[in-house]
């Protein structure tokens, strides 16, 4: 009797390609050597596993990699077609094909008069626009022309959004500091935590606060609720309805909602769907950044970020930086069983950059199925994690250094600071190059085990000459880029983000059950529970605690 055909699911064929079996052979080769011993045979090897582009300068030569090595990764790039994704992004096609959408955040920062289309229309044009609505506004409110309801000038600036919405301003806002104007105070506001705002709102004045409502969808439940709680605020403080229209502007996709929420559309900055919320600090989003630091600084971010761009179309892939950085990341994930990456700058202006990369990165590429929807047999995308140094060299390098886990890192330095203190810049930078030189050489101790260092722990440098808006547009689109390249070689959509959505779904009916009366949209505060013991257990808890303490105030 014949067995029924049991349907296998198709598993992708990345790790049976010739690339990848080459790269595995050649991983067991290198069993035993070390990046100490690389160097050791090859005085000239910084220079040759070094590259500067786009003002950034790049020393991946502390990594355990040989010209081989990287021969082997490029040929997994091309096997995988890295080239051909890069034009079918670049040309506006819909690689996003889960939300089918076009990706082009880099027609954001596009210099040139070079068209570029989406289904045949050239969108340069309404790019500039929306950059020019931009310039006026910002002029406007920097200037003191833009005044708040009572006549006086803004003087604070809150931002409410949250994902792409906040941590790419946010980040931006601090990293550029040097740049900010002085009379404008720069806040953020995104978590649904009524600490966030309240802390906030503690802090300003109605009279002389702009409030920028920054959302693509406008349907973000925490943004939605913290709009709605600064406008009471404003409303509350005296101000006439009409002062909503002075106070408030909105950066989004979606009109409708904007102008539901009581928001003028003349007072509305657009953008469009072909923009992902984690790439969209270049479009409107961007708009607390050019209220900071200008138009003109704005516009050299755009810059940076457009140069970057073009080296990562034109450069082949061997001297190219963000396919290098995707290509040694690969090495070590793929090759290695490294789980997750650290991004250590060595610049206070930077704190922010390793919460931003992280949704960068994990949310474009914390996927498990392939672009055909094949479960993957191999690893994605790193955890992200960092703080700025030397701050992380007295909590966790520890780990880097003598624990269990291969953890590569990425080293930021800045050669010219924004202040005038030398002694610290030196000690600052003296501490990044030391912290690169002991992952990689490890100081062997045979006889003290306790005090023994293996080394041999890959890193990457990368060097600014100075922090300014135009390395910094270079720096995040390398990082974007390089996204995107080990995306495509995963052979993964590193644009969506389907994860976020069961979490959300879920609180929406939570949000029902833990309300505490009928004001909230509560037909039965107590009504029976129907999820696992443990959530209806502390739903439970959470009820009982709240009515208790309720009772006890009253
Ligand atoms: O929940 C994830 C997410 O969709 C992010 O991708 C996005 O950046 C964030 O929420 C905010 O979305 P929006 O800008 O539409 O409010």
């Amino acid at each position: 009797m014949s067995q029924p055909t049991v349907q296998q699911p198709a598993t992708p064929t990345l790790t049976r390609s010739p690339a990848w079996r080459a790269l595995t052979t050649h991983r067991a080769s290198l069993a035993h050597a070390t990046i100490g011993k690389l160097f050791a045979d090859d005085p000239d090897r910084a220079a040759r596993f070094s590259l500067e582009a786009a003002g950034l300068y790049l020393d991946y030569s502390k990594n355990l990699v040989t010209a081989e090595t990287l021969e082997l990764l490029c040929a997994l790039a091309r096997e995988t077609g890295v080239e051909e994704r890069r034009r079918a992004m670049f040309a506006g096609e819909r690689i996003n094909t889960t939300e089918d959408r076009a990706v082009l955040h880099v027609a954001l920062r596009e210099r040139s008069a070079m068209p570029i289309r989406v289904d045949g229309k050239d969108v340069v044009p309404e790019v500039s626009a929306v950059l020019a609505k931009m310039r006026r506004f910002t002029d406007a409110v920097r200037d003191g022309i833009w005044r708040g309801y009572t006549g006086r000038a803004i003087t604070d600036v809150v931002n409410i959004g949250i994902g792409g919405s906040d941590l790419g301003p946010r980040m931006v806002c601090e990293a550029l500091k040097p740049y900010a104007h002085e009379a404008l105070t720069m806040h953020f506001v995104s978590n649904v935590d009524g600490a966030d705002i309240a802390e906030v709102l503690r802090s300003v004045d109605p009279e002389t606060t702009l409030f920028v409502v920054a959302s693509k969808t406008f349907t973000t439940r925490e943004t939605l609720v913290n709009a709605q709680t600064a406008r009471a605020w404003l409303v509350a403080s005296g101000a006439p309805e009409a002062a909503v229209a002075k106070h408030f502007v909105a950066v989004s996709t979606n009109t409708q909602t904007v102008v539901r929420f009581g928001i003028d559309p003349e007072n509305m900055f657009g953008f469009w769907d072909w923009v992902g919320g984690r790439y969209s600090l270049w479009s409107a989003i961007g708009l607390p950044i050019a209220l900071a630091i200008g138009m003109d600084a704005f516009e050299a971010m755009l810059g940076g970020a457009h140069a970057m761009d073009r080296h990562f179309v034109d450069a082949p892939l061997a001297e190219n930086l963000p396919v290098l950085l995707a290509l040694i990341g690969i090495w070590h994930i793929n090759f290695f069983g490294a789980t997750s990456h650290l991004i250590a700058p060595y610049d206070r202006y930077l704190h922010r950059l390793p919460a931003y990369l992280q949704q960068l990165d994990m949310e474009s590429n914390g996927k498990s199925v392939t672009l055909a929807g094949e479960r993957v047999d191999y690893a994605t995308g790193p955890v992200i994690w960092g703080e700025p140094g030397t701050n992380g060299q007295h909590a966790f390098f520890q780990l880097l250094h003598q624990g269990t886990a291969l953890i590569p890192a990425d080293f930021i330095a800045c050669i010219q600071p924004h202040h005038a203190l030398d002694a610290h810049h030196e000690i600052l930078l003296a501490n990044c190059f030391a912290q690169s030189e002991a992952l990689m050489n490890g100081s062997p101790a045979a006889n003290e085990p306790h005090r023994n260092f293996d080394g041999n722990r890959p890193t990457n440098t990368i060097c600014l000459d100075k922090l300014d808006p135009a390395s910094l547009g270079a720096l995040l689109a390398l990082y974007e880029h390089k996204v995107f390249v080990q995306g495509a070689i995963w052979n993964i959509n590193s644009f969506d983000q389907w994860g976020v959505e069961l979490g959300k779904r879920l609180a929406v009916t939570i949000e029902r059950e833990v309300a505490h009366d009928v004001a909230h949209d509560v037909a039965q505060p107590d009504a029976a529970l129907a999820h696992d013991s443990s959530t209806n257990g502390l739903i439970d808890r959470f009820r009982q605690r709240r009515k208790q303490q309720s009772a006890s105030a009253n």
